[in-house]
């Protein structure tokens, strides 16, 4: 059975100083049996979000992320952050963000040695792919998605069971989705995580173990009114959020039908076994 996450990406908001409460506020009221919860804030932020979690029993089991994390665990790179110096603050990181790829040019291969360098700290990485507009209108997007999967993962041919020991988690968004207001279809974005585990199992060898599990988030534009369209869905097992994560009444819905997702799955579990 496939865990239910959703993850806030917080992106460029919040401050030390108000980042810990907004943390604790959304933890006290996102606490949904069987719903995995990860809050994403800026990396200044993490000390703050760790330790005001910590600080309350809402907090229990609500893990922190890092946005981003270098290709490189050290070096004369200023201004970045390796995973090694995440450990500790964070236990997951996003890594190829589509709002990264268009604004610090990470190419796939970049982002491949990027998951190796989280996946060796033990940090859990949330790959995130999707395609653009033009792409998705010229039929393109399970393609494009494909080439992105194949481009980040190649590194790890030699031992994809890495990826699967590290939880890997997928978070298909599309481009146009970001932001936007406009979200894709339940059933288009059910499609292309069913292609997301094709394309991995595509890679042959131990990639068919790590496709068969492998969690796919949906990301764009995702809000309470908005999130029973894909939590719907059996094929999608949770969502990345952005701008509705740092709303706290919006996460609350979101996290409370998701909850109505982990409850089905594991009725269905329970009939099935
Ligand atoms: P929005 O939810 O603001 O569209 O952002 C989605 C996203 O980019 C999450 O990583």
């Amino acid at each position: 059975m496939r865990p239910v996450i959703i993850a806030a990406n917080w992106k460029m908001h919040t401050t030390p100083s108000d980042a810990g409460d907004l943390a604790t506020t959304i933890a006290a009221r996102t606490n949904v049996d069987g719903v995995e919860r990860v809050i994403c804030p800026p990396f200044v932020c993490l000390a703050a979000v760790r330790d005001a979690l910590a600080a309350t029993p809402a907090g229990a089991g609500v893990g922190v992320g890092a946005q981003n994390v270098h290709h490189e665990l050290t070096g004369a790179y200023t201004g970045e952050i390796g995973a090694t110096m995440l450990v500790g603050l964070a236990s997951w990181v996003i890594v190829g963000h589509s709002e990264r790829r268009r604004d610090a040019g990470e190419t796939d291969e970049l982002i491949g040695r990027k998951l190796g360098r989280a996946i060796e700290a033990g940090l859990r990485p949330i790959l995130c792919v999707g395609e653009q507009l033009d792409e998705r209108e010229a039929g393109q997007a399970e393609m494009v998605v494909a080439a992105q999967l194949r481009g980040c993962l190649a590194t790890f041919a030699a031992d994809p069971g890495a990826l699967e020991t590290a939880g890997l988690v997928v978070a298909y968004e599309p481009v146009w989705a970001i932001g936007t207001g406009r979200t894709a279809r339940g059933s288009d974005a059910a499609a292309m995580a069913d292609a997301i585990r094709a394309a991995v199992r595509g890679l042959g060898g131990g990639f068919a173990g790590l496709a068969g599990e492998l969690p796919v988030l949906y990301g764009g534009s995702v809000t309470a009114a908005t999130a029973a369209e894909f939590l719907a869905e059996p094929a999608i097992d949770g969502a990345l959020v952005g701008g509705a994560s740092l709303k706290v009444e919006e996460m609350a819905g979101i996290v409370a039908r998701a909850g109505l997702t982990a409850a089905g799955r594991r009725a269905a579990a329970r009939v099935a076994g």
